[in-house]
C-alpha cells in the first residue's frame, strides 16, 4: 500500500484492493492498523476484514502462532472462492511482514505479490537525496545491528539507508559523526504522511526517533558528484 500517502499506491494494488471481498492486515495489539489507515480513503465499504493483531514494535519477532492462525483464516476464505487482499506497508518483499504469511500460503493457494512504493524510495524522494548513481553500491542497514557490523558495512559501501532507526538514533548519529559522515546524512520520519519530518541528521538531536524513520547517507555527499 506504499509508505503512507494514499496516492502512493499502484493502480494494480488499488484495483485488486477494491475488488476483493475480503481484506487482511496487521495491526498492533491495541489501536489502528497503519496499513489499513493508508488505504482507508480507497476502501469501497462492505468488505470483510481480517485483523491480524500482534506486537509490532521494533525488535518484536514474527509471532508464529498468529501468522499460522492468519494463514488458516485466509485460506478458509480462498477455499470458499473469496479473494483476500493482504495489506502491507511499503513493498511486501522489502522487509515486509507479509512475507511471513506468504511463506505459509504460497504452497497452499495461488498468491500474487504486487510490488509497492517502498519507504526507501519515499525517503529518498522527500529528502531530495538521490540514492545511488553509476557504479555506486547502496547498502540497506538495519540500525539494530551491532556497531562493529554497521562500521564494516559502511566501510564497504558508497551509500547507505538505515532502517529501523527508532531507539538507535543517538548511537547512529554519534557513529556517523565519528566517521565524518554526519554532514552527509539526512533524517526522514513518517515520509509522505502529512506528519512527515525531514532534516539533516545533525539538526535532529533526539536520542530516539519513531519506528517509521530512516537515515540516508552517501559517502560523496551527493550521488551525482
Ligand atoms: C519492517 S520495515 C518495512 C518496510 C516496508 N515494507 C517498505 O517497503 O518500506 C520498517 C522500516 O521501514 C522504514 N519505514 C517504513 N515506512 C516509512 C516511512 N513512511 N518513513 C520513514 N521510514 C519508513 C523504517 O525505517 C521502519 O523501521
Amino acid at each position: 500500500v506504499g509508505p503512507g500517502d494514499p496516492e502512493l499506491i499502484t493502480l494494480k494494488a488499488l484495483r485488486l484492493l477494491k475488488a476483493a471481498p475480503v481484506i487482511a492486515y496487521p495491526a498492533p495489539e491495541r489501536g489502528q492498523s497503519f496499513a489499513r489507515s493508508i488505504v482507508a480513503p480507497h476502501l469501497p465499504g462492505g468488505q470483510e476484514e481480517i485483523v491480524i493483531r500482534m506486537p509490532l514494535e521494533a525488535g518484536a519477532f514474527p509471532q508464529d502462532e498468529i501468522y499460522d492462525w492468519a494463514a488458516d483464516v485466509i485460506l478458509e476464505q480462498v477455499r470458499g472462492d473469496r479473494d483476500v487482499a493482504v495489506l502491507c506497508e511499503g513493498d511486501p518483499f522489502f522487509y515486509g511482514s507479509f512475507m511471513y504469511l506468504y511463506a505459509r500460503l504460497v504452497l497452499r493457494c495461488p498468491v500474487r505479490v504486487v510490488p509497492g512504493v517502498s519507504s526507501l524510495m519515499a525517503c529518498a524522494g522527500v529528502s531530495g537525496v538521490p540514492l545511488a548513481a553509476r557504479n555506486d553500491t547502496l547498502t540497506v542497514i538495519p540500525a539494530t545491528l551491532p556497531e562493529p557490523e554497521i562500521r564494516r558495512r559502511l566501510a564497504a559501501t558508497d551509500a547507505a539507508a538505515f532502517i529501523k532507526v527508532g531507539r538507535h538514533l543517538g548511537r547512529l548519529r554519534r557513529l556517523l559523526d565519528e566517521l565524518g559522515l554526519l554532514d552527509r546524512a539526512r533524517y526522514a520520519e513518517r515520509a509522505t504522511l502529512t506528519t512527515q519530518r525531514v532534516m539533516p541528521l545533525g539538526d535532529f538531536t533526539d536520542e530516539i526517533g519513531p519506528y517509521f524513520s530512516m537515515v540516508l547517507v552517501h559517502a560523496r555527499g551527493e550521488a551525482w558528484r
